[in-house]
Parts: structure tokens; C-alpha cells; sequence
């Protein structure tokens, strides 16, 4: 398939995970992409694997963002898609949150999700496609996770404000919302292999599919919504966990 031909992509976050899968993805079906990350060898190891262009760049910090812009579109001028896909996991109480634990999320999920897209609506072509990657966790009431919920809850909030500021422009924006999906999100929340295994069978056992979700999975929804085949969709949350969220 080659859908994406000619289309420009920003990935954030694509040197681990969802991004790197969504990166790979977009290249497959005919795009040219962009990934970010925090962690130079990675990005740049990513880079090369994926055979796409790998910047260093802070999503938590908006100095950052305004200045993977203006690298952007140096090199590219302008883009067509737009994947605001970095993220980090921290969970702790209400009444044991932290103030450090609760900016270190919101500065990245939140705040340098929020600023990625207004930075980056002067260079998305006319007819362009912003997907933010989301949550399950949104729309749930796990303990221990109201800090990392809420920012993803903050994101969908943004999603639809923006698919209505966007329309004149033929701009779509919409999200996609996993559950629990193979990634090294848990190892950097500080994880260890054991406590992994029995989150696995925990989360198993309340997803009625009973699997863990694929990273490749969401790269092809994100690509699907990138595509001309989404052109009357926007402003949607899509949730692929399984049925988790299921009342
Ligand atoms: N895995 C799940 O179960 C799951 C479920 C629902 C939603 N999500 C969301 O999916 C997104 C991707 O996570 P993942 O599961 O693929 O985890 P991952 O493998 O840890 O990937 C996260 C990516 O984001 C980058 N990143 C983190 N903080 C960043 C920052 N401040 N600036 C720039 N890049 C940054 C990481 O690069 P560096 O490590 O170099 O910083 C990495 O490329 C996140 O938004 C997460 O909240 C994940």
C-alpha cells in the first residue's frame, strides 16, 4: 500500500514504541518522516534503522518546541502529518502526588503536546492530519493514575477544540487511545521484569480479548487517520484496548 506518498510526517517519540512503529508504518505507505526523542543515541539509532531524518528534542520544554520547528521547517518547509505521540507514565495517590512528579508529566503530556500543536499549525499544509496519542486511561478511573489520566484526558479536551479551529483549513484532528500495549513505557517508569509480569496478568485479566495491545496495531491507526481515507473524520477519540474500558 502506498497511500501516504508525497506526505510529510512528524512523529514525536518515535525513537521507542508507538513511534517508532507509526514511523515505520508512515514510511511503508509512501511518507517521508520525522521523529523526535530526548535521547540522542536513540534518536539516532532510530533514525537509521527507520531511514528517516532523527532531531533531539524536548517535548516537556517549549524553547524546545519552537526551536524542532524552525528545524522543520528549515528542512521541510511545511508538513502534512502531524503525530503528538511523546509521553511518560508516573503514578502516585492524590493524596501522595508530588509536585516534581506532577510537572514532569504535565510538562511533557500535557503542556508540550498542547505547545507542539501550536507551534506547528503555521507549517501543516491545508487538508493536513494531527493525530494525538491518547489513552484508555483517559476515560477510566484507575487509582494512582489521576496525574497521567488527566493529562491524557486534558489532550482529547485540546483535540476536539482544535478539529473546530482547524476545519476552515481542512486540517482533521483526532486521537487514539490504547490500552495497555507492549512498550518500554513501563521499564522507564521504573518497572522491574517481575512487577511487569504480574502487571501483564492483571491488565490481562481485565481486558476481554485477553491480549496486550501491539505497537504495530496503533502505527496503522495512526496511518489510517493520516490517510485520505479518514477525510470526514475529525475531532473523534478512537479507543483500541481490548474492550478494557468496557462498563
Ligand atoms: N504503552 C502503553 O501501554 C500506552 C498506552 C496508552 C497510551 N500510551 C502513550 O503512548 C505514547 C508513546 O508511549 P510508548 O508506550 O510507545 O512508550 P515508549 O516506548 O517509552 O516511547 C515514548 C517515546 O516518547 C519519547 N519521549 C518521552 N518523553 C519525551 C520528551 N520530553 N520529549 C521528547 N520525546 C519524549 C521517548 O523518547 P526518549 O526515551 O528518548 O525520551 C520515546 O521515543 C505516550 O504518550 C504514552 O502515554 C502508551
Amino acid at each position: 500500500m502506498d497511500t501516504l506518498t508525497g506526505k510529510i510526517a512528524l512523529v514525536t517519540g518515535g525513537n521507542s514504541g508507538i513511534g517508532y512503529a507509526t514511523a515505520k508504518e508512515l514510511k511503508r505507505q509512501g511518507a517521508q518522516v520525522i521523529i523526535t526523542g530526548r535521547r540522542k543515541t536513540a534518536v539516532d539509532q532510530a533514525a537509521a534503522e527507520l531511514g528517516v531524518t532523527g532531531i533531539v528534542a524536548d517535548q516537556g520544554q517549549l524553547a524546545a518546541v519552537e526551536k524542532l520547528a524552525a528545524a522543520v521547517q528549515e528542512l521541510y518547509q511545511t508538513i502534512d502529518i502531524l503525530f503528538i505521540n511523546a509521553g511518560i507514565l508516573e503514578g502516585a495517590s492524590i493524596e501522595q502526588a508530588t509536585e516534581d512528579v506532577f510537572d514532569r508529566v504535565m510538562n511533557v503530556n500535557f503542556k508540550g503536546a498542547y505547545f507542539t500543536l501550536s507551534r506547528f499549525i503555521p507549517l501543516l499544509n491545508d487538508g493536513g492530519s494531527v493525530v494525538f496519542l491518547s489513552s484508555n486511561t483517559a476515560s477510566m478511573d484507575g487509582a494512582n493514575s489521576s496525574i497521567y489520566s488527566s493529562s491524557k484526558a486534558a489532550l482529547n479536551a485540546v483535540m476536539r477544540i482544535a478539529a473546530v479551529e482547524l476545519a476552515s483549513r481542512q486540517i482533521r484532528v483526532n486521537s487514539v487511545s490504547p490500552g495497555p500495549t507492549q512498550t518500554e513505557i513501563l521499564t522507564k517508569a521504573g518497572y522491574s521484569s517481575e512487577q511487569l509480569k504480574q502487571l501483564d496478568q492483571w491488565m490481562l485479566d481485565r481486558i476481554p480479548l485477553k491480549q496486550i495491545g501491539k505497537a504495530e496495531d496503533v502505527g496503522k491507526m495512526v496511518a489510517y487517520f493520516s490517510s485520505d481515507a479518514a477525510r470526514f473524520i475529525t475531532g473523534a477519540e478512537l479507543i483500541m484496548d481490548g474492550g478494557m474500558s468496557l462498563k
